[in-house]
Formats: structure tokens, sequence, C-alpha cells
């Protein structure tokens, strides 16, 4: 199965499906890696690899259709059957949606559909909610609203800061993704 990983940042979940992948537990492969920030970190990772990317910026095109266009040829170029959204800041379009159907998934740091968007991390810790977590969704056109494949919890207790918080999601993450990767592509029937 070839996936292709879309990340805006570090990259902490593109390394922990690749380790998965090289560990053979994971029956994938990362043909491209997508990335709307030039510079940063997941695109040298990447590189390190020898995994093509697909770098770009949002302004210089005229909307999103045209970047995804472009996006959507490379994805076909390379076989892609899986989008793996993994910390990729931007909104999937009709033209992704469409081509792509029910094969994009996102990771989100909460227990959707609490704390949708940004520093999700950041909103429950403010709150002074005492579980939070990680869930693993498809993708449709809203922000972190598709149906839910998987979640799983994490106890923010008394002496936690956000630092220590997101280290405890961040584990939940790199253990909880590539286990719902491994099953949604195992579980497909080969047409
Ligand atoms: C993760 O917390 C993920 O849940 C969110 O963005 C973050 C990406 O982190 N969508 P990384 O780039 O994988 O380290």
């Amino acid at each position: 199965r070839r996936l292709a990983v879309f990340a805006s940042g570090t990259g902490s979940n593109f390394d922990a499906i690749a380790a998965e992948i090289e560990r053979g537990a994971v029956q994938a492969e990362i043909s491209l890696v997508v990335c709307d920030r030039p510079g940063a970190r997941v695109i040298e990772k990447a590189e390190a690899q020898g995994i093509e990317t697909f770098v770009f910026s949002a302004k210089d095109y005229p909307d999103k259709a045209a970047y995804e266009n472009e996006l959507l040829t490379a994805c076909r170029e390379k076989g892609i059957e899986w989008l793996i959204l993994a910390g990729y800041m931007r909104l999937i379009g009709p033209t992704l949606l469409e081509a792509y159907e029910n094969r994009i998934v996102n990771i989100h740091p909460s227990l959707l559909p609490a704390f949708p968007g940004k520093d999700a991390i950041g909103q429950a810790f403010d709150k002074r909610v005492k579980v939070t977590g990680v869930t693993v969704h498809f993708v449709d056109a809203g922000m972190d609203t598709g149906p839910i494949i998987d979640q799983e919890a994490v106890r923010i207790d008394e002496n936690d800061t956000r630092e220590t918080l997101q280290k405890k999601i961040q584990a939940v993450e790199h253990r909880l993704y590539p286990a719902v990767i491994k099953e949604l592509i195992a579980e497909e029937v080969v047409q």
C-alpha cells in the first residue's frame, strides 16, 4: 500500500509511521511527503530517508483547487492510495476529497468532538479537563469533523504542565496512528 504523508511541522508522527513500516509492522510504503511549509523539519526527515517530497506555498497559487490539482497529479503518478495527515495545517478541498474518498485520515490531539482546531492540547489544559486524548478520524470538508476511527484517552494529572501533557499525548499518537493505519490497510478489500 502506498501512502502519502501530509505534514507541516516537525514530523514526529511521520517518524513513528516510518519506523513501524521499517520494522515490518505496517505493510506499506511512504511514497511521498507533502508539506506546505518550505523549511519544515519533516522535509529533511523525508529526504534523509530517500522519500520524495512535494513542497509548496499556498500563496504561490490562485486558490486551493490549483495546488490540490498539482498534488493530485503527483499522488496519482506515484500510485498513492491513502493520504495520511500528520500535522498538516490546511483543510482538504473537494479536489482531493473526491479523488480519495474514505482514504484520507487525520490525527488530532484531543478526544473529538472536544477541542477541534489549533492548539487542542492548550485548549484542554486551559479548560482544566481531567481527561483528554487522541483521535484518528476520516477527513471530510470540515475542521476535525470527519467520522471517528479510533480514540485513546490521556489523563491530565494535577502536576501536569502543557509540556508534560504534550509529551504524554505524543507518546499515544506515535503508538496509535501506525496501529490504526495498519488496520485500515489490512481491512481493505483488494479489487
Ligand atoms: C500532532 O499533535 C497531531 O495530532 C496534530 O499535529 C501534531 C503534529 O505533530 N494534528 P508532528 O509534526 O507529527 O510532530
